[in-house]
């Protein structure tokens, strides 16, 4: 594979490190749009709960973003317990702190700068570790699965919640473009849009056991969803790597505004959630 070619080379996920706070501010508001979102909604409290996160809990949240997930454990974890959030983005952690605060749960949650494949933090010092919707923009994810049970305690559980980069719906009368469009997104808008097909072996190799897998659907039919903003991204990364011409990406667009002009607007995306249990040793 070329460079120019690199998957994920388009994510905006991905070296977050250095974004300025403009940017980060609109992450962080896509994100809360995102979260806000019926399903959304529903998949983080049964992810939670398949986690069995419980009051009295330490609970580390890897690629905390805005820290929404990070809100949702601390509210679990209540009262006695921390939720831990961290992020290599200080800008991001800025907001993210701004929303705990707002939200009356700042003295419930820590936030951290760091890097998920380097977690600064001594082995076995969580009850639970939680990734969600990060490990697919980071090179060396198995470092990062690797990390996360080190900081777990043994008996700790170890939960991974990711999207499956090619399973994205978008409805568009155009089907053959549009499976170009999210093929391209898959590999280009994310570093490893397959990920979360490998997730429950790369738990078990990593010696978790009771591994399990259950599959949530979020979709959304509103013009100013999350995913109709995505379909709008992934036709542009779709262009610049070529995968359509700029004639194409103009009529995909103009006929998928008509689209969403006339209510008709289905999307969403194939998240799997994989979770194990580190053994008592
Ligand atoms: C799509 S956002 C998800 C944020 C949050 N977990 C959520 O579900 O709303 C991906 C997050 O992963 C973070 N990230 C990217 N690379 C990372 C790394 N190497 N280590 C830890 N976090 C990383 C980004 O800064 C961003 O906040």
């Amino acid at each position: 594979m070329t460079a120019a070619m690199e998957f994920g080379r388009l994510s905006q996920w991905r070296d977050t490190g250095s974004l300025g706070e403009a940017k980060a501010r609109e992450l962080a508001a896509r994100l809360e749009l995102r979260a806000r979102a019926e399903d959304e909604t529903a998949a983080r409290e049964e992810y939670l709960r398949l986690l069995g996160v419980v009051p009295g809990e330490r609970v580390l949240d890897v690629g905390c973003g805005s820290g929404v997930v990070t809100r949702a454990i601390a509210q679990r974890v209540a009262p006695g317990g921390r939720a831990v959030g961290i992020d290599p983005s200080p800008a991001l952690l800025t907001v993210a702190r701004e929303y705990a605060d707002a939200a009356g749960l700042g003295g419930l949650i820590e936030l951290r700068e760091g890097d998920c494949r380097n977690l600064p933090y001594p082995n076995a010092s969580f009850d639970a570790v939680l990734a969600a919707t990060v490990l697919a923009h980071v090179p060396d994810a198995g470092v990062a699965l690797a990390e996360m049970v080190r900081v777990t305690r043994s008996g700790g559980r170890v939960g991974v919640f990711d999207f499956d980069g090619d399973s994205l719906v978008i409805a568009h009368p155009d089907r053959e473009l549009t499976r170009r469009i999210v093929v391209a997104q898959s590999d280009h808008g994310a570093v490893n849009g397959g990920l979360a097909r490998q997730l429950p072996g790369l738990l078990t190799e990593l010696g978790l056991i009771d591994v399990r897998v259950k599959a949530f659907m979020p979709l959304e039919r509103e013009p100013g969803s999350f995913y109709a903003g995505l379909a709008v991204r992934a036709a542009d990364v779709a262009a610049q790597v070529g995968a359509i011409t700029s004639d194409e990406l103009a009529g995909w667009l103009a006929a998928f505004r008509a689209v969403l002009a006339t209510g008709h607007f289905l999307g969403g995306r194939l998240h799997i959630f994989a979770w194990g249990t580190r053994p008592v040793s």
